[in-house]
């Protein structure tokens, strides 16, 4: 593993400087100088691409064009347009933040990175880019891709998510971080990370600082940057139930406030075991049903089922339609926070996972 002087991280800089006057991509938030707004693009690219970035950022910011208007929103209407984006803890944190800066700071958003680390979901690289992008600050980035970049540069021997590996990566990202134009650096090795250096089938050819990455000059690229295996996911199944009443309503229960996918709204859902478990009985599921909803139905049919892969799990649904036998009373869903009939026209009013939206496509 080579190291980089001053010098060359100098030399570094300016090309990836001017990659970036000549490549760099224009996006909605570049050359933006309201921090809320930066914050939002910030909190959105986490776990998430520009592409899918640019679909919902423009709809967010005209719902919630400032940080009192988040501020004032229900947590229900933030969901709402986050879904989709996944990862919704996200859109919690920010809606958190919004209020926690309108009640202690009158609105004002912090311009000193120890103050922007105070607030949820906000880590050392977010903090770094809002101040770089925003104020152009020369704080030193470390996101996902920016890893992977500067891992290759070194050839870093180490697993990725080691204690040595996280030191010697922050110091190479400080040392490379210009106080000339630290903000469009900022953006250029996000861009870079992105676009050129990808995780699998990189644009070497096209890469400012092929000439002096160790990786690229020992032929092993891929090889770079070394990451533990994961362990494989388990596998978990559930039962989602379409039930419809005489008025063609279809029932949605609350999830609870904690946990994955905190009070977003689904189907009825029951866990059905782990993989080895039998597909699920239309008589079973009934039974089920009942006891956990107190909603008799008709004999549930089986529709199409739906994988969807989390961060930690694999997930299989068998979803079932019925028919609302019975009068609902009201009373049970445990485990749920409400339970609530809603009109077809009405389902996209309701904060839903991708997950669910793909549960309820079954039925067309
Ligand atoms: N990923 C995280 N922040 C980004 C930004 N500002 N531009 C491009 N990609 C990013």
């Amino acid at each position: 593993m080579g190291k980089i002087g001053p010098g060359e991280a100098a030399q570094l800089a300016d090309a990836l400087l001017a990659f970036y006057d000549r490549e760099g991509r224009p996006l909605p938030w570049r050359g933006e100088r309201d921090l809320y707004r930066i914050w939002v693009s910030e909190i959105m690219l986490q776990q998430t691409g520009v592409a899918t970035v640019l679909r919902y950022y423009p709809r967010f910011l005209a719902r919630f064009p400032t940080l009192q208007s988040l501020a004032e929103a229900s947590e229900e209407a933030v969901l709402l347009l986050w879904q989709g984006l996944g990862y919704y803890q996200r859109a919690r944190h920010l809606h958190r933040g919004a209020q926690h800066l309108l009640r202690q700071r009158g609105g004002q958003l912090p311009e000193g990175i120890e103050e922007w680390l105070l607030l949820p979901g906000v880590g050392p690289s977010t903090a770094a880019a809002i101040l770089a992008i925003g104020r152009n600050q020369p704080h030193a980035i470390l996101d996902g891709n920016v890893k992977r970049v500067l891992a290759r540069l070194l050839a870093l021997p180490d697993p990725l998510s080691s204690g040595v590996a996280q030191k010697a990566l922050w110091a190479l990202a400080r040392s490379l971080t210009p106080d000339h134009r630290p903000g469009d650096y900022a953006q250029a090795i996000m861009d870079l990370g992105a676009t050129l250096c990808r995780r699998s089938q990189p644009l070497c050819g096209r890469c400012p600082w092929q000439g002096s990455c160790q990786a690229h000059r020992l032929g092993a690229v891929g090889r770079y940057p070394v990451v533990t295996p994961r362990p494989v996911k388990p596998h978990r199944q559930q039962v989602a139930l379409l039930v419809f009443n005489a008025q063609r309503q279809l029932l949605f229960c609350q999830r609870p406030a904690r946990g994955l996918l905190a009070n977003l709204w689904e189907p009825p859902t029951l866990e059905w075991g782990s993989e080895d478990a039998l597909p699920p009985e239309p008589s079973v599921v009934a039974r089920q049903l009942f006891d956990r909803l107190h909603v008799r139905t008709s004999l549930p049919l089986p529709l199409a089922e739906v994988k969807h892969t989390f961060t930690h799990f694999q997930l299989t649904v068998y979803p079932f339609v019925c028919q609302l036998a019975t009068e609902w009373e009201g009373g049970g869903g445990e485990g749920y926070q409400a339970m609530r009939w809603v009109a077809r026209e009405a389902w996209q009013l309701l904060p839903l996972a991708t997950l669910h939206r793909k549960v309820l496509a079954t039925l067309f």
